[in-house]
Parts: structure tokens; sequence; C-alpha cells
């Protein structure tokens, strides 16, 4: 163990600051779910005063969806902007900077109330978006350019866990006798100002990344060998400047790439790829389905606070990212995540057989879960209820068949890149591309340490 695999406290202030980011974007992802009813009623509300008649249930649906959808709007702004800020003016000033839209957001959706205006909690939705965007950019470049090669699975975590608990909270907060009531709503979602604030005020304590300092001047070695030797707590960090100076040589060298070059160039077409799949992986796995959808799950399978049980997954969620947290560097980013692949895909099993049986004893698909009730919405109309039958667990074993095929692809064209530096994942992937990526065969470290991608 090198000297500069401590983590000092140093190094846990700098990250812990920047998941105040990971935190928000958790927390504004899960917050709109538990008070629909009660904003639902003050857009009613407000359109009734306005035009003098009660807002039409399409409208009244529209509106909502708009409300909700609207952060994924921005979320994809904010995502593709990242690049604009990140070289320009560094990465933890980008974190700073960044926090002028939460408190612009925070001040249009704590106010909309008062204003009578849900146009003000749309835009703040969608400026709040972008603010999370960022933040899924920032947060995870930043932890990952200022920690230890070792280290880096394990601190890259915590972005995760930042966001699982920012859900988490924002499911607690959003009980009705603490903010998720009439009169504290705004409260609930104004609440974002709070974080925002401790950000502005811990980031200036905290140091520029390293590596940045040195891919844009390299006359800041100095500077960054300083910002290293704090982070690392030891003036013994020769050897890790090195590693970061050839590397941003490296990165010098090579020209800018456009994004069709990404998909079109041989040596990038491999990690793209990688990189597509792993977050399709996540995205298709069912998981979000079980997260937007759980309290309806839970009320339809008969319990009677489903509320509770929703935060009961949160829970469950936060524990086992910290379980995550301690194991990944032992056991590498590869095996954890085939392991969750076919955890999910046994699940989904599972949901298969629990629908399959809840219909045998007469419950129909309807009740049985809502998931199929979405995607079968057409097919509710249909007399047959055999079509209901095949459709209901049709959609589970649609996610089943998705994970084992990702559960492959992962076990033969994933490498694992646990202990790797940035180069050597890269040179590994070179070397891939050079051969055809049908014979597999990187460099020996690369092979014998196999992983997947640190921000899953
Ligand atoms: C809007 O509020 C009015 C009056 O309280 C109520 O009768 C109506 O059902 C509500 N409309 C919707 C779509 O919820």
């Amino acid at each position: 163990m090198l000297s500069s695999d401590k983590v000092t406290p140093q190094l846990m202030i700098t990250v812990g600051t920047a998941v105040i980011g990971s935190l928000q974007f958790g927390y504004n992802t899960g917050v709109i779910n538990a008070p629909q009813n009660i904003i639902e009623s003050f857009y009613n509300e407000t359109w009734s005063s306005r035009f003098s008649e009660p807002i039409p249930q399409t409208t009244l649906t529209a509106l909502w969806s708009l409300s909700v959808a609207i952060f994924s709007v921005g979320g994809m702004f904010g995502s593709f902007s990242v690049g604009l800020f990140v070289n320009r003016f560094g990465r933890r000033n980008s974190m700073l900077m960044a926090n002028v839209l939460a408190f612009i957001s925070a001040i249009f959706m704590g106010f909309s109330k008062l204003a009578a205006s849900f146009e003000m909690l749309v835009i703040g939705r969608l400026i709040v978006g972008v603010y999370s965007g960022l933040s899924t950019g920032f947060v995870p470049m930043y932890i990952e350019e200022i920690s230890p090669t070792s280290l880096r699975g394990a601190l890259g975590t915590l972005h995760q866990l930042g966001v699982v608990i920012g859900i988490l909270m924002a499911q607690i907060f959003g009980l009705e006798s603490i903010m998720g009531n009439a009169s504290l709503w705004p409260l609930l979602l104004g609440f974002t100002l709070l974080p925002s604030v401790l950000q502005c005020v811990l980031l200036p304590l905290c140091p520029e990344s390293p590596r940045y300092l040195l891919l844009i001047n390299c006359n800041e070695e100095n500077k960054a060998r300083g910002v290293l030797i704090k982070l690392r707590g030891t003036d013994e960090v020769s050897e890790e400047m090195e590693e970061m100076k050839e590397e941003s040589q490296q990165m010098m060298k090579e020209k800018k790439v456009t994004i069709p070059e990404l998909f079109r160039s041989p040596v990038y077409r491999q990690p793209i790829f990688v990189a597509i799949m792993l977050q399709l992986s996540q995205q298709l796995s069912g998981i979000n389905a079980v997260f937007y959808y759980s309290t309806m799950i839970f009320e339809r399978a008969g319990v009677s606070q489903p509320v509770y049980a929703t935060i009961g997954t949160g829970v469950v969620n936060t524990a086992f990212t910290v379980v995550s947290l301690f194991v990944v560097e032992r056991m590498g980013r590869r095996p954890l995540h085939l392991i969750g692949l076919m955890g999910m895909a046994v699940s989904a099993v599972f949901l298969t057989v629990a629908m399959a049986l809840l219909e045998c004893y007469n419950v129909t698909v309807d009740q049985g879960s809502p998931i199929p009730l979405v995607v079968c919405k057409n097919n509710r109309l249909e007399p047959f209820p055999l079509i209901q039958q095949l459709c209901g667990p049709y959609v589970f074993i649609i996610f089943t068949i998705l994970l084992l095929g990702f559960f492959v692809f992962t076990y033969f064209k994933v490498p694992e890149t646990k202990g790797c530096t940035f180069d050597e994942i890269a040179a590994g992937f070179r070397q891939t591309a050079g051969q055809g990526s049908d014979k597999y065969s990187a460099p020996e470290e690369f092979n014998t340490l196999r992983g997947d991608d640190p921000d899953l």
C-alpha cells in the first residue's frame, strides 16, 4: 500500500462537500412523488381563481406530468453542458457556479404557492433539472480526479450514496406529518436551498482538481503538487505526480474528438459501446419502475401504510450502497455489477411468479402490479382476460431477458478497472481495438483485474 492510499481528513471533507451535489440530485428526483395530490389541488385552485372554472382533468394530468418530467429535460441539457464548464472554469468552480441554479430554482418553487403560479413551479423544476444534470457530471469527475487510484472505486460510490440518501431524505421529508402537506409543501421543494448554501460555504475550502491544473497549464505543476500533498497528507507524491503528468501529456497530444468520430473510430468504438451498454443495463433493469411505482405496488399488495414500505426500499437501497462502498475495492467493480444484474434477474422472475400466483387467487393484473398496468393500458379495454394474463408476467420476463443479456455482455466484454490508472484502462481498450474485438487480449494487469464503470 502506497502512503498516498490513506483517506485523509482533507480528502474526506473535499469529497463530502462535492457529494452535496449528488444529494441534491437524489432529493429533487424523489421529492415530487409524495406531495402529488396536494400540489394537484394547488393547481386546481390556482386555475379556478384565474379562469373561474375548475381545471379539466386532462389539463391537470398534463400539467402534473410536465412538472415531473421537465426535470429530466433540464437534466439532459445540464449533462450536455458539463463540458462547457469543467475545462473553462475548473471542476471546483463549476460546482460552485452551478449552485446559482439551485438558488434560483428553490426560489421559484418555494414561492410558487405564494405567487399563485404553477408556471413558477414548472420553471423551478426545469432549472433544478439543469442543475442536477450538471452535478451528475461534475461530482463524479471531481471525486475521481482527486482520489488516489486505489480508492477511486470506493470514493466514486459516494456519489451514488449521496443520490440514494437524497432520495431517502425526500421520501421522509415528504411524509404528511413533516412537510408533505398543504401548508408546508413549498418548503419541501424549496429545501434544496439549504444544501446549496452549505456547499457554497465549504467549496472555497476545497482544492481544485490537480489533474485539471496539470491539464490546463503545465506551469501549474507546483500548485498541483501542493494540492496533492494536502489531499494525501504526505510529501511523497512524486509517483502520483508523474502518473498525472504522463496522462495530461497524453491527453494534450490527442486531438479533440467529435461525437461522430467517437462512434466511427475503432479506438473509441469499444469503450463507448461498453459505456452505453453499462448505462442501459441500469436504465433497463427495471429498478426505476420499482422506484416510481413502489408506493402503488405496496398499496395493491395490501400494505396498509405503503408510504412507509416505500421508505423501506429507500433504506435498503441506501444500506446496500454503503455495503458496495466497502466491498467494491476488495471484490472489484465487475463482479459486483454481475451480482447486481443476476440479483435483479432473479427478482424479476420472483415478481413474475408472484403475479401468476395472484392471478390464481382471482386477483386481476390491475391489482397485481401497476407496471404491467402502465404497459398494458391499451389492453385494458380488451374483453379477453387471457391477454391481460399473458401481458402481466410478460413485462417482467422482458426485464429478465434484458438482464440476462446484460449479464452475458458484462461477463464477456466489460473489463475490470479495479486499481487501474486512467491510462491503463485506455491502453486496455486500445489493445482490444487494435486486434479486433473478437480476439480479446489486453495487457496483463488489465486482464487480471477486471470491473465496470465506477459511475454505476
Ligand atoms: C378541482 O376542484 C374542484 C372544487 O374543489 C373539484 O370539484 C374538482 O373535482 C377538482 N378538479 C380536479 C380535476 O381535481
